[in-house]
């Protein structure tokens, strides 16, 4: 299947006064999919969203959708909707009135009006509740109205900035679950902004992370977790130990700890090699080079995160607490599964 770029930023800056916010980023959505940011705040997220959705103009470079150079057009000619997140409904209006609201300013007539209404409410798990009111209803229906009312314009492009965030921990799964839904089954290519690594892993076909206006690494979950391209990239995507290694033609030295070279490493010579928590396991027999001792437990409930003293470095790693009940003091080998491993470019 080729897919075609819907939404493009080619070269696109924006300073505000001496203050350059977003320093040349190039970012490209092809159609159909969500692409997310993210990113620590303050670091240009919203003000990306903002130059698409046409609420801020570049200072330099083009903002194209479906095709079309639409740099100089304003939100009302981009066909775009943004959800919050504040949800921002009208308290004074019925859900229902909410949600045709944008309907009504286009001139649809009523009976149109108030069957997509109800399909919308219907797709969001809210069928009947367009004479109910904001305050009758939850924070998490809020946010589903909020949905609601942005897909029943069937939008050419749907923004969200960080929709989740004023959500209880256990709603967040269930909206997120939700928006990933219905954007996959009207294929509405859209853009979603956050600071959650496991917020954008699991709703993204690709993540883009940013710091400082910059864009550090472009991929889909598994190659940001599994092959981050800097240090930075490396402790943002989740806890790493980096590890001083020297690279042979069939095994990877740490510390004296020979390990099988996995076949997607390229260095040569010496380098840095970075290992997931859960990549580390703590067995009973092995090599002296292997030996650690536990310096610190943590339950966790599923697991233990543990700290043992390698070599004298410190290294986080994660027990199952199926497999074993760790102690401090106790002597273990420590083992690590290739699975886990990233060789790291000499870049912060
Ligand atoms: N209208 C504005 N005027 C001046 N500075 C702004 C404006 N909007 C955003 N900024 C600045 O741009 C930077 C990025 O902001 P923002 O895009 O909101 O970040 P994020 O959404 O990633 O938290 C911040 O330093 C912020 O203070
Ligand atoms: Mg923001």
């Amino acid at each position: 299947m080729t897919q075609t770029n819907f939404v493009e930023l080619r070269n696109v800056t924006k300073r505000f006064g001496s203050n350059t916010v977003i320093d040349n980023i190039n970012l490209a959505i092809p159609q159909g999919q969500m692409v997310t940011l993210l990113g620590p705040s303050g670091c240009g997220k919203t003000t990306v969203l903002r130059l698409v959705a046409g609420l801020e103009k570049p200072s330099e470079g083009q903002i194209l959708i479906d095709g079309e150079d639409v740099t100089e057009r304003s939100i009302q000619q981009r066909d775009i909707c943004m959800v919050f997140q504040s949800y921002a409904l009208f308290p004074h209006m019925s859900l229902g009135e909410n949600i045709g609201y944008g309907l009504k300013m286009l001139g649809t007539s009523k009976a149109e009006i108030k069957q997509r209404v109800r399909e919308a409410l219907a797709l969001v798990d809210l069928d009947g509740f367009e004479d109910r009111f904001v305050d009758q209803i939850s924070g998490g229906q809020q946010q589903r109205v909020a949905l609601a009312r942005a897909l029943i314009l069937k939008p050419k492009v749907l923004l969200f900035d960080e929709p989740l965030s004023n959500l209880d921990a256990n709603l967040r799964r269930s909206m997120r679950d939700k928006i990933r839904e219905l954007q996959k089954q009207f294929n509405i290519t859209s853009l979603y902004v956050t600071h959650d690594q496991s917020e954008a892993f699991a709703v993204s076909d690709k993540v883009l992370v940013m710091n400082k206006g910059h864009i550090m690494q472009i991929g889909s979950p598994q190659e940001l977790y599994r092959h981050p391209a800097s240090r930075f990239m490396a402790s943002f995507m989740g806890d790493a130990n980096l590890f001083p290694a020297a690279f042979a033609d069939d095994y990877v030295d740490i510390y004296g700890y020979r390990l099988a070279r996995p076949a997607h490493f390229a260095s040569r010579g010496e380098g840095t090699v970075g290992v997931r928590p859960e990549a580390i396991t703590l067995g009973e027999q092995g090599d002296d080079s292997q030996r650690c001792v536990i310096r610190h437990v943590a339950y966790m409930g599923p697991q233990y995160e543990v700290i043992v003293e390698w070599h004298d470095q410190q290294i986080l790693l994660q027990v199952n607490a199926t497999r074993l009940q760790p102690n401090v003091g106790e002597s273990y080998y420590l083992e690590i599964h290739p699975y886990g491993m990233f060789t790291l470019p000499d870049v912060e």
